[in-house]
């Protein structure tokens, strides 16, 4: 045969491939709302830097007439190209052929991919839409699942690991995502549960569809599953080259510099004013981020879930740092489980991959209550102590006003390793709160006074001494608790002062094979 009917053959082979399940399946697709896993993957890298892998893969199953049916690619689109020029590694599950269901070869090709990140240093980014286990493979298909379950767990904490799932991820299927650092969701498209509707009908009796069961608003609001939403895959696509050009390659690498058109010593006035003088009056902590972000950027992660502390990534004279900020608006701020959960799992990330960390504290303390107890706070609000504990990362800290009781300890204080640790003036460092201090300590003698008049000025005139005294920075000040205590307006300048000072900050951990962080 010559070489150019031998090229023409190639040709028609890529053809065939990229038409994965066929033009028909391909229209549902589109009248569905939804891309396919090839025109996901271009609108996701450079232009034209896609190089695929196993394209000509089909699967080995010969049961129940599968093979009598071949589809090229076998479900999976798997290779690596480009993000800003950046390497990345990805595979995108192909609905059209066989649901997106997987098999072992399709298994195969996604560890091929995930084995290329790990030895190159690089992200591996997931897209997720697919009806499961190839149910015609039977224990190859959950084999499959399981290597790359172990795939996951190796990257973790070495290169990136970025899951969006614009389909169905239903069963074991979750569990990669799962394992992976962040997951975006698409609205109305995508679900994630471990058993459908029809099983928890049966098993639970509960009648509930796939949306109320693990649509993306129940994930990115109540079970935290999902890190980040979206209104359409595009903007979950360009939601992952944002998120990425936060994140170094690899554990090895130092996080992107980027170039900082924004003034370092940027002064706001707004925030000379920003805390009320009521200390039990709100404001929005991001109002603050925003403002001492360069460019005001700020990307947050689980904006939607334990909306009581947030995180997500900014940057500080063109360094990525994360940020972590107790959230005075919503629940005042309080530390509970989810909060707790949250903040742990991103200052982990972050600690991971070289990220440093800006802890902004205004926080009244735990939230008591059986329901907290009873759900294990002491353990989940431990993770986020450990979190900080270990972390060797950058640390710089800037209590706003609030930082009472153990909760003051966990946010990256000083006796965490916290590098560099200011306050506004308007600080308040205590064992709690001066109402509920007064309550304790003049509890008798306030009981001794029988004029309820009397009995109040008595205890609002202890309030003030107890504000007085320690409702302030400068008790923790003066112990170098706290390094300074800066004016509101200045903390751009002091903030990205401090990083620079720290970037290049070695600490190490003892040892060990690992910690046992309390789960
Ligand atoms: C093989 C599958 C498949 C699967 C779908 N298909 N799921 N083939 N194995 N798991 C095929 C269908 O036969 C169909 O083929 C095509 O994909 C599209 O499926 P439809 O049902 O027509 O699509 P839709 O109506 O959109 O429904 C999508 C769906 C549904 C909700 C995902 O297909 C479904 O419920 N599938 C089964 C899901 C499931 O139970 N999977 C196992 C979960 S347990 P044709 O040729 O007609 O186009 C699991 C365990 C993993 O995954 C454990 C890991 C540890």
């Amino acid at each position: 045969m010559e070489m150019s009917e031998r090229i023409r053959l190639l040709m028609k082979r890529r053809e065939e491939a990229r038409l994965g399940g066929g033009e028909q399946r391909i229209e549902k697709q589109h009248a569905r709302g939804k891309y396919t896993a090839r025109e996901r993957v271009e609108m996701l890298l450079d232009e034209g830097s896609f190089e695929e892998f196993d394209m000509f893969v089909t699967h080995r199953c010969t049961d129940f007439g599968m093979e009598k049916s071949h589809i090229l690619s076998d479900g999976v689109v798997c290779g690596y190209g480009t993000i800003d020029g950046r390497l990345v590694c990805v595979y995108a599950m192909d609905f059209t052929v066989f649901g997106g269901s997987l098999s072992e070869t399709f298994a195969n090709k996604i560890c091929k991919v995930m084995d290329k990140a790990m030895k190159v240093g690089c992200p591996v980014i997931g897209l997720n839409d697919s009806g499961g286990a190839r149910i015609q493979e039977g224990v190859m298909s959950l084999g499959g699942y399981a290597e790359i379950f172990q795939r996951n767990i190796l990257a973790s904490g070495t290169v990136p690991q970025i899951s969006a799932i614009f389909g169905p991820c239903a069963g074991g299927a979750v569990y990669s995502p799962a394992l992976t650092d962040f997951t975006i969701m698409s609205k109305g498209t995508s679900y994630m549960f471990v058993t459908g509707p029809k099983v928890v009908k049966t098993v639970t009796g509960e009648e509930v569809d796939e949306e109320q069961l693990g649509g993306a608003n129940v994930h990115a609001s109540r079970s935290g599953v999902t890190h980040m939403i979206v209104d359409s895959e595009e903007e979950g696509l360009q939601l992952i080259r944002k998120l990425l050009s936060f994140l170094p390659q690899n554990n090895l690498e130092d996080p992107p510099l980027a170039g900082c058109a924004d003034p370092i010593e940027r002064v706001d006035d707004g925030l000379n004013t920003l805390i009320p003088d009521n200390p039990n009056k709100p404001y929005d902590v991001k109002d603050v981020i925003h403002s001492i972000a360069d460019e005001n950027e700020f990307v947050e992660v689980h904006r939607n879930w334990a909306m009581n502390i947030v995180t997500g990534f900014a940057r500080f004279n063109g360094m990525p740092v994360g940020i972590v900020a107790n959230q005075p608006c919503y629940l005042a701020g309080v530390l509970d489980i989810n909060a707790s959960r949250k903040a742990a799992r991103f200052v982990r990330f972050c600690d991971a991959f070289n990220i440093p960390l800006l802890t902004l504290v205004d926080v009244p303390g735990f939230l008591p209550g059986t329901a907290q107890e009873y759900g294990g706070i002491i353990t989940h609000g431990a993770k986020l102590l450990f979190a900080y504990g270990e972390a060797t990362v950058p640390k710089v800290t800037v209590i706003l006003r609030k930082a009472y009781g153990g909760a003051y300890d966990v946010m990256s204080s000083k006796h965490l390793r916290g590098d560099i640790n200011y306050a506004w003036p308007a600080a308040e460092i205590a064992v709690m709160g001066p109402k509920g201090a007064v309550e304790i300590l003049f509890a008798r003698e306030a009981r001794g006074i029988e004029d309820a008049e009397k009995r109040a000025s008595f205890l609002a005139e202890k309030e003030q001494e107890y504000k007085d005294t320690f409702a302030n920075p400068y008790v923790a000040a003066k112990h170098g608790y706290i390094d300074d205590i800066i004016e509101p307006r200045n903390t751009r300048f002091r903030v990205i002062r401090a990083l620079r000072m720290l970037a290049t900050k070695k600490e190490n951990n003892p040892p060990k094979k690992h910690g046992n962080i309390p789960l």
